[in-house]
């Protein structure tokens, strides 16, 4: 059993793909060929917005969505300590200082009462992830940010498809920013990411960024990096995104049938009325996780866990010093969590195997 299932979708779409991958080898444009832009007008028309500027990777539009607000030394970024390293590496990278709130313990997302608390005159934004695939309360992080004049960049590496109250993922925000990593919802087959914006200057200084901080030859205006989009991995994208939706709603299915057969016996995921989910990780919370996850071992269903250390207690953070004592819901779920196979073609028997050792598990380590 696979944990995601990316052999069966090349096999569905496979005539699809490799057409559009041979299209590019023919055209030998390899960098930022014809794809890139057909792939950014149907993504940009996908979400709901203006512009979107592809790159190599979602860790590479996190980074290009702060220069483009000019966040750097000694500037701070609030986000969550639950998440990807990406999220808090890149503001470091950056010089800037990452300032972290605890989650809220139903949907592990930003508990939004927490960021007033810490806003500061160097305060530059507040940068939300939408965690296994669901937004947090951007309506209200939005208000809070227009109060104090910020930016928010949604860090929608998992979310690209979600919605709230109709609004896809990445279309909410001063700036969405996904990743294409092959295990996300929506996968190339490498490394690669896009960033979404309504903002015409923003989106010109994020295209600027990912050619070296120059649009014209020999002629470079501010500093940039080498963040371009592979054209055959743009062709993937365009491959696969006619099947997204159909893909999405297989998801949704399988995600909201677990959560009815799981929901007496552990904790599953909370997606309020007026959210939706792509079920990027499905999540549930037990009290005694590494008993659950041997036992799910033992039966050969791969459950691995997303995430086991929050991002203060990484070593390579010990040195912002922070005490976890301040983040008390976020240390709970880093060590009762623990996320179940979830992909479009999990068979009905895969599913009921799961559901069975889950709630065979629960009961003897409740
Ligand atoms: C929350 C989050 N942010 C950022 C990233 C970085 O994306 P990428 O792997 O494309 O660099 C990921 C990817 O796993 C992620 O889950």
């Amino acid at each position: 059993m696979d944990f995601i299932d990316l052999k069966t979708q090349y096999r569905k779409y496979k005539q699809d793909i490799d057409q559009a991958i041979q299209r590019v080898l023919d055209s030998s444009q390899y960098v930022m060929g014809r794809e890139v832009r057909e792939v950014e007008a149907a993504l940009a028309e996908f979400v709901g917005v203006k512009h979107c500027i592809t790159a190599s990777s979602g860790t590479d539009t996190l980074t290009m969505s702060m220069m483009a607000l000019d966040i750097g030394e000694g500037d701070e970024v609030i986000t969550s300590p639950f998440t990807f390293i990406s999220t808090v590496e890149t503001i470091s990278h950056l010089r800037a200082k990452p300032v972290f709130v605890d989650i809220d313990p139903r949907t592990y997302n930003l508990d939004v009462d927490q960021i007033e608390s810490v806003i500061t005159p160097k305060t530059k934004a507040i940068m939300p992830v939408s965690l296994f695939g669901q937004v947090p309360d951007l309506q209200r992080i939005n208000e809070i940010a227009a109060k104090y004049d910020l930016p928010v960049i949604e860090d929608a590496a998992q979310s690209f498809g979600a919605t709230l109250h109709g609004k896809r993922s990445c279309g909410l925000t001063t700036i969405g920013s996904t990743s294409f990593f092959p295990a996300k919802p929506l996968g190339c087959y490498g490394d690669g990411g896009a960033l979404f914006t309504d903002d015409d200057q923003i989106a010109e200084t994020l295209k600027i960024i990912r050619v070296h901080g120059g649009l014209q030859r020999d002629h470079y205006i501010r500093l940039g990096m080498n963040a371009r989009f592979d054209t055959i991995q743009a062709a993937v994208i365009l491959a696969k995104l006619p099947h997204f939706e159909e893909e999405l709603r297989l998801r949704s299915h399988i995600g909201r049938h677990y959560t009815e057969m799981l929901k007496e016996h552990c904790q599953t995921p909370y997606i309020p009325e007026g959210y939706t989910s792509n079920y990027a990780i499905y999540t549930i919370q037990v009290p005694n996780r590494d008993q659950m996850a041997a036992h799910l071992k033992e039966r050969g269903i791969p459950a691995p866990v997303y995430y086991p250390v929050p991002a203060y207690s990484q070593p390579v953070f010990k040195k912002l010093g922070l005490d976890k004592a301040h983040f008390p819901v976020t240390e709970k779920v880093c060590d009762e969590i623990i996320s179940l196979p979830m992909h479009p073609w999990l068979t009905e028997s895969d599913q009921e195997f799961i559901v069975e050792s889950v709630i065979e598990a629960a009961s003897v380590t409740a």
